[in-house]
């Protein structure tokens, strides 16, 4: 790929130069410090620092500095919450401007929240687009999709929801419910109640033993058959919630023939057809804003977060067609935070930004070249199962052996850990965390892109050879 030299040069100055830098052990004598302090008073319930061992000290679009001066290439972008790049220098502009004048409004109009408004209706997926009312609750991800269990509960007959294997939709009761992973749950039953997982496409660990040749889109027809079956036993449901392009489980990509016959059957059966768009929205797939746009399908309802925020200030919420806004009036939904005026802004600014740097095709581009590459890359080694993404949404599994396909969440741990020591920031997910993710902010140069992946490369050459 030829890189876009305007846009390569202008991104250049967003991050700190000389990525990656090591200079001292990691973690650094000062993160030493700091990490203890924090294991000393924080709960329990910390995870990230296990696995990334530094305390930060400031962080620059694709690169993070650590407290004793290290310098990372940064493949997270927050988990995808700052698309922009971090401390993007436009977006925090128009931060401070407002921090300035107004931090807390509830849900009284201001000029910052009109334009986020106006933003998110210009952009909204097909049919939605001109003809959709947005709300803000509270401020996670976990939130939004509260509010959509809400919305289809409140226009739809019954109360159960469908979603599906491998989903992540957040912590809070019905979101958690909604999730798949069982070991988030366990311990906090019961929680909501009514909700349905259905089988969803992971095509390399096809839920129904098949090779791809073979596939004739079981996962559909079982849905189908749910809700054709009298004795099924699926009750009417009032939702479906589904993620187009499934993050947390590990970049799962469903045939475009799923998700159109997903929204089919939701139409058909009169149920609320939601796409969870919290990691996987605003332009992280390239060339389209959200990630259902790929599949032509437009949903009733879209939950955001995450980027919405721009620079990683919290906010949620969800966009949906007018006609289900008639059936909750105020106070449907709320929170305290109901759309924070800094979330306002940032956001905004971040439509803006990413609109006028062309940042979808920079996504799409920018992954198709990274997606090849990892391919070679595959072809190269015996541990990479499968390589999958869409835009800067990429995801590697890795295996034991590609014939047994037996999940390596060690070699992953591995992985992670010596391309941490080396500069560089990778994600982990999947089923049995045994995918790494690479999700940078969009506003990654090639050259950092390629930085770091030959730093990734390396190390799974290393340790190819040990399995
Ligand atoms: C698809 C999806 N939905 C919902 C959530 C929950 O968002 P939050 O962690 O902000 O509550 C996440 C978080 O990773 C997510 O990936």
């Amino acid at each position: 790929m030829e890189a876009n030299i305007i846009t390569e040069a202008e991104f250049k100055e967003l991050h700190f130069q000389g990525a990656p830098k090591v200079i001292t052990e990691i973690p650094g004598p000062k993160s030493r410090v700091i990490l203890e302090k924090q294991e000393l008073l924080d709960a329990n319930v910390v995870s990230y620092p296990l696995t990334y061992t530094f305390a930060l000290e400031a962080a620059k679009g694709a690169t993070l500095m650590d407290v004793d001066g290290n310098v990372y290439i940064d493949f997270s972008a927050g988990v995808s919450v700052c698309n922009v790049g971090f401390q993007n220098p436009d977006v925090l502009e128009v931060v401070k401007k407002q921090a300035d004048k107004i931090i807390h409004t509830l849900d009284i109009p201001t000029k910052a929240r009109i334009d986020i408004l106006e933003a998110l209706s210009k952009i909204a997926p097909g049919s939605m687009k001109g003809n959709s009312k947005i709300i803000f609750g509270g401020p996670s991800g976990s939130d939004a999709v509260e509010a959509a269990i809400k919305l289809a509960k409140v226009n739809k007959k019954g109360y159960r929801i469908v979603t599906f294997e491998g989903g992540y939709h957040g912590q809070t009761s019905g979101s958690l419910a909604a999730t798949a992973k069982k070991s988030y749950k366990e311990n906090y039953l019961p929680l909501i109640p009514g909700i349905v997982h259905a089988p969803y496409p992971y095509c390399y660990r096809c839920p129904f033993g098949k090779e791809a040749d073979a596939c004739d889109m079981e996962c559909l027809r079982y849905i189908e058959h749910l809700f054709r079956d009298p004795y099924s036993g699926l009750v009417q449901p009032a939702g479906m919630i589904v993620e187009p392009i499934q993050g947390e489980s590990g970049i799962l990509i469903p045939p475009k023939e799923f998700i159109q016959g997903i929204a089919k059957l939701c139409k058909e059966n009169d149920v609320l057809f939601v796409c969870d768009e919290v990691q996987a929205g605003f332009g992280r797939t390239g060339t389209y804003w959200w990630s259902c746009e790929h599949f032509d399908v437009t949903p009733d309802a879209i939950t955001m977060a995450k980027s919405l925020g721009g620079i990683g200030i919290p906010i949620a919420g969800m966009m949906y067609k007018k006609e289900f806004d008639e059936a909750w009036g105020p106070g449907g939904h709320m929170g305290t935070f109901r759309g924070n005026v800094l979330g306002c802004a940032a956001g905004a600014a971040a439509i803006k930004y990413t609109e006028e740097k062309q940042l979808l095709k920079w996504s799409a581009e920018l992954g198709d070249y990274a997606l090849k590459l990892l391919k070679d890359l595959q072809d190269e080694v015996n541990c990479i199962g499968e390589v999958r993404g869409k835009g800067l949404f990429l995801g590697i599994e890795f295996v034991e052996d590609k014939n047994t396909k037996k999940p390596a969440e060690d070699l992953l741990k591995k992985l992670v850990a010596k391309c941490l020591k080396r500069g560089v920031i990778v994600w982990k997910g999947g089923h049995w965390i045994n995918v790494a993710r690479l999700i940078p902010a969009l506003t990654i140069t090639k050259e950092l892109l390629d930085k770091g992946l030959e730093i990734f490369s390396d190390v799974v050459k290393e340790l190819d050879k040990t399995i």
